[in-house]
């Protein structure tokens, strides 16, 4: 598994610059002037880092980009990378700038020299978040990411600070690996092992198997993994740093492999259904931040591990399944499998928990993707507070989110002739009658965030904080929630 990257802070010095192996990273602000580590590298490079730094080419970077020097004269260093950057940025600027620094950089060791900059922490973060790769299965031209060497004037002062971001990195990492592994690594025992794991961190792990389901009555979440070999199970993390206040839950969607079932999804991209237990893994990832950072909060996770296979035991379009609430549902189509299984698992969470509020994530629409792309994930929610500050946090942590609607109109799309609903509405609207669905099984006065992030989880193209691949999405913004609002 890739080892998530921390810097090493060391305390500022002129000596290290000259001597540096690898990169070399040094700032001017907007102006073009520079501090004491880029005067010195400029004399070094025998001022050809101030004429640049005088040019029409500087004027014209945008704060952020960065200019490469190769093999530069005077210095051990391979190249200087010169970052754009103010002297305070704001604290988005200064994570962007070093997720800038870390694409240039590739594999390169880094010396980051930023002398007192008061955001070298989020520089790191930056940095760190960006040095991924999910190398497991490649069998040749492994080589890891070099040294990460950031030079500042307050070294134990920037550490307490960095550490809570570091515990995001290996959260969001957490999270990363388990989407970006295969079905047939990472099926359902696999994934709840890996779960499991998490005990080592404090947090409390259990699991519920099939047998535990029946007893509950989950048959909505049962019939979705009837057709594959794998079982079904529910893995709940618990993590109590808070007081005696009730939990707040965060539930996951965690469908290992996505082939439709009898619905059997078309040939082409049906591999990205890898993808599938997104909203489980960035519900694991954040828990593993709360206990890295020993969160004062109760948070409860939630997942539901399914496999989604053709088979002759495989549940069939028309078959009606009865959810743990009561209600009876008729599936048809076993491709809408994700709402089948949240809606036990968030009924089971309710009446277990009786949390303060709930957030889920899931991979849940292919419409979602029609509506927002790979930029936003939607937010559908029964309360005003609790998205808008989500989506404050979310801001914060430049995710992407932005609210759709939900509304009782939408209902008679998911009305069924012969049960209490059915599974899919219509072509329209099919993001909107998901969430209306997964509702139903939301007491009316729970504060609760659907988050469909089919469109984010995993991406084709590289995000400013993440190679192409899984992304993380969402860890960094609940974290940021749950120390902003739950944190006692
Ligand atoms: N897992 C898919 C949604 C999905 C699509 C996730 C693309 C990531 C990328 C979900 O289970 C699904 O198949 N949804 C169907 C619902 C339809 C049958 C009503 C869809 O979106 O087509
Ligand atoms: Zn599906
Ligand atoms: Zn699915």
């Amino acid at each position: 598994m890739p080892m998530p990257i921390h810097p090493i802070f060391n305390e500022h010095s002129l000596q290290s610059i000259a001597k540096a192996e690898g990169l070399v990273v040094i700032c001017a602000d907007a102006a073009g002037s520079f501090g004491p580590s880029a005067k010195r590298v400029n004399r070094l490079m025998k001022g050809a880092l101030r004429k640049f730094a005088d040019s029409e080419v500087f004027e014209k970077m945008d704060e952020g980009e960065i200019q490469r020097f190769p093999a530069p004269l005077g210095l051990l260093a391979n190249a200087v990378l010169l970052l754009k950057m103010k002297k305070r940025p704001s604290v988005e600027m200064a994570q962007k700038c070093g997720a800038n620094i870390a694409k240039e950089a590739g594999k390169s060791n880094i010396h980051l020299f930023v002398t007192a900059n008061a955001r070298a922490a989020h520089l790191a973060f930056g940095i760190a978040m960006r040095r991924y790769n999910f190398n497991e299965y490649k069998t040749k031209n492994q080589t890891a990411f070099g040294s990460l060497n950031i030079y500042v004037t307050n070294v134990s002062k920037t550490e307490i600070e960095y550490n809570d971001l570091g515990a995001v990195v290996d959260g969001v990492f957490f999270t990363r690996d388990l989407v970006n592994e295969p079905a047939n690594i990472l099926t359902t025992s696999e994934f709840s092992n890996r779960l499991k794991d998490l005990e080592k961190l404090g947090l409390k792990v259990s699991v519920l198997e099939e047998a535990d389901m029946e007893a509950l009555g989950m048959f909505s979440l049962l019939g979705v993994g009837m057709g594959s070999e794998s079982p079904s199970k529910i893995v709940i993390m618990e993590w109590s740093g808070g007081g005696n206040e009730s939990p707040f839950a965060l539930v996951g969607k965690g469908v290992v492999f996505d082939t439709g079932g009898i619905s059997l999804k078309p040939a082409g991209g049906m591999e990205d259904m890898t993808m599938d237990m997104g909203g489980a893994g960035v519900v694991a990832g954040v828990m593993k931040t709360l206990a890295l950072r020993k969160a004062k909060a109760n948070i409860v996770g939630l997942v539901g591990l399914v496999e989604n296979m053709p088979d002759a035991k495989a549940q069939r379009p028309g078959d009606i399944v009865k959810s743990m609430k009561g209600e009876t549902i008729e599936v048809i189509n076993t491709d809408a499998e994700g709402r089948l299984v949240l809606a036990d698992v968030l009924w089971y969470a309710q009446k277990t928990f009786k949390p303060s509020g709930i957030i889920n994530l899931a991979t849940l629409t292919g419409a979602i993707i029609v509506a927002l792309g790979h930029e936003n994930a939607g937010a559908f929610s029964n309360n005003d507070k609790l998205v808008n500050d989500f989506i404050k946090s979310a801001g914060h942590e430049s995710e992407g989110v932005w609210r759709m609607p939900l509304n009782k109109n939408y209902d008679k799309l998911i009305i069924s002739r012969i049960a209490d609903i059915k599974n899919v509405g219509g072509r329209t609207a099919g993001s909107i009658t998901a969430a209306q669905f997964i509702q139903r099984f939301i007491d009316e006065d729970m504060p609760w965030v659907h988050l469909d992030i089919a469109g984010v989880a995993s991406v084709k193209n590289e995000t400013d904080f993440a190679p192409k691949g899984a992304t993380g999405w969402g860890v960094r913004s609940l974290n940021r929630l749950i120390s902003d609002i739950y944190e006692i």
